[in-house]
């Protein structure tokens, strides 16, 4: 388990300081941090096909990037080169862990984990991010530059590369072991290992109105809405044929404001699309599907824990109708089950003790079966 230590601050005066508006260093964030995953492990990982991963490096002063999967790394050398890997939570549940200690913010803002290892001198260079970035400094050291907000040039270093212009450092810092650096998006910055290091960053992610009304229009296409013609059968005769009259535009506008004010449609398409899974999914179906009856027993038994990226969430409003969302599809339940269904969206493991009210219910075990089945939750220890 890993165990957030803000130190003098409470959570909430973190996020009233420091939360989207500048970054901070803190020490010993986490104590006795001890890396969730091995370098050779995260290089493994790295040669698989459904992990999103990159190489960064220099060559002749020339900046350097692939995308994997990769063969190997021996060309690489010792020095000057790194290696991050996306989406490290759906395939490792150890790092998975390190998502759990910032729970103090909705898990809909949360993007994924991201595992970076670097030899002496590697760096991804200097940038900026559209995230907040929690940078967890596991095994070795790595010297950062933060530089304040603003105007800053970005450019291709490469094609894969977008970089910064120099910018002048607000924090330069060498961060340790257990060390974390937040930065809020839009500063730019850089680390640069010190030695064979690692770091796992917990990135979240806000999304911009140009991407939600993108999705929407797919979501309409997909639905077969929104796709009536705007009818005039009261048109008058014009004057001015150039003029798109008032009364013209505000009905053009009324066409697509319609479809934001259907409260229960855009209500959908919004849990869906923030449920949407955004890296693939390490799902492993059971050999068997479970019975009904036996799931009552195992609810009793084991643990069950939700898999490692999996988005599961509510509406604070519509809860109790019985509705929620599992990555990008709308369940409807029972809403009798809501405070369980409320658990299943909120925790990512629930013990017995946890599900007491709830392993003889049998609209939350008819879910709970379906979910197993799917292989969004699995059985886990109770410890
Ligand atoms: C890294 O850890 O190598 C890059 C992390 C970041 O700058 O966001
Ligand atoms: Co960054």
């Amino acid at each position: 388990m890993y165990t957030l230590n803000l130190k003098q601050m409470t959570q909430q005066e973190f996020l009233d300081e420091y939360w989207q508006k500048k970054p901070v260093v803190i020490r010993q964030g986490f104590k006795d941090f001890v890396d969730p995953i091995a370098a050779d492990e995260l290089a493994g990982l790295a040669m698989e096909e459904q992990i999103e991963s990159r190489l960064v490096h220099k060559t002749d002063g020339q900046w350097q990037a692939a995308f994997g999967p990769f063969e190997s790394y021996e060309h690489l050398g010792t020095q000057d080169w790194s290696l991050v890997v996306q989406a490290l939570d759906n395939f490792s549940e150890e790092a998975a862990e390190i998502i759990e200690a910032f729970r103090f913010l909705p898990h809909w803002r949360l993007d994924d984990l991201m595992a970076s290892f670097a030899m002496p001198g590697g760096s991804v260079g200097p940038h900026m991010d559209n995230y907040d970035t929690f940078i967890c400094q596991g095994s070795g050291k790595r010297h950062w530059r933060v530089g304040d907000n603003g105007q800053h040039i970005e450019f291709a270093a490469h094609e894969a590369l977008l970089h910064v212009e120099p910018f002048e450092a607000i924090i330069d810092v060498e961060l340790e072991t257990g060390d974390i650096l937040y930065i809020p998006p839009g500063f730019p910055h850089e680390g640069i290992s010190l030695d064979t290091s690692m770091s796992f960053s917990v990135g979240f992610r806000a999304n911009s109105a140009v991407s939600v009304l993108s999705a929407f229009a797919d979501h309409l296409i997909d639905n077969e809405k929104g796709n009536k013609l705007l009818t005039d059968a009261n048109r008058q005769v014009v004057s001015h044929s150039g003029e798109v009259t008032n009364e013209d535009y505000a009905s053009i506008k009324n066409q697509i404001q319609r479809l934001l004010d259907d409260e229960a449609s855009f209500k959908t398409f919004t849990g869906q699309f923030l449920t949407a899974a955004k890296h693939d999914l390490d799902t492993l179906l059971p050999d068997e599907p479970f019975e009904l009856t036996e799931v009552s027993n195992l609810l009793n038994s084991h643990a069950i824990k939700r898999l490692g990226g999996l988005r599961a969430f509510y509406f604070e409003d519509t809860i109790e109708q019985g509705l929620c969302y599992i990555n990008g599809t709308e369940l409807a339940f029972s809403n009798d089950i809501a405070n369980g269904v409320k658990l299943l969206c909120d925790k990512v493991m629930l013990k017995p003790d946890d599900l007491s009210a709830w392993s003889h219910n049998a609209a939350f075990v008819e879910l709970a079966t379906e979910l197993l089945n799917q292989g969004y939750w699995y059985l886990a220890e109770a410890e």
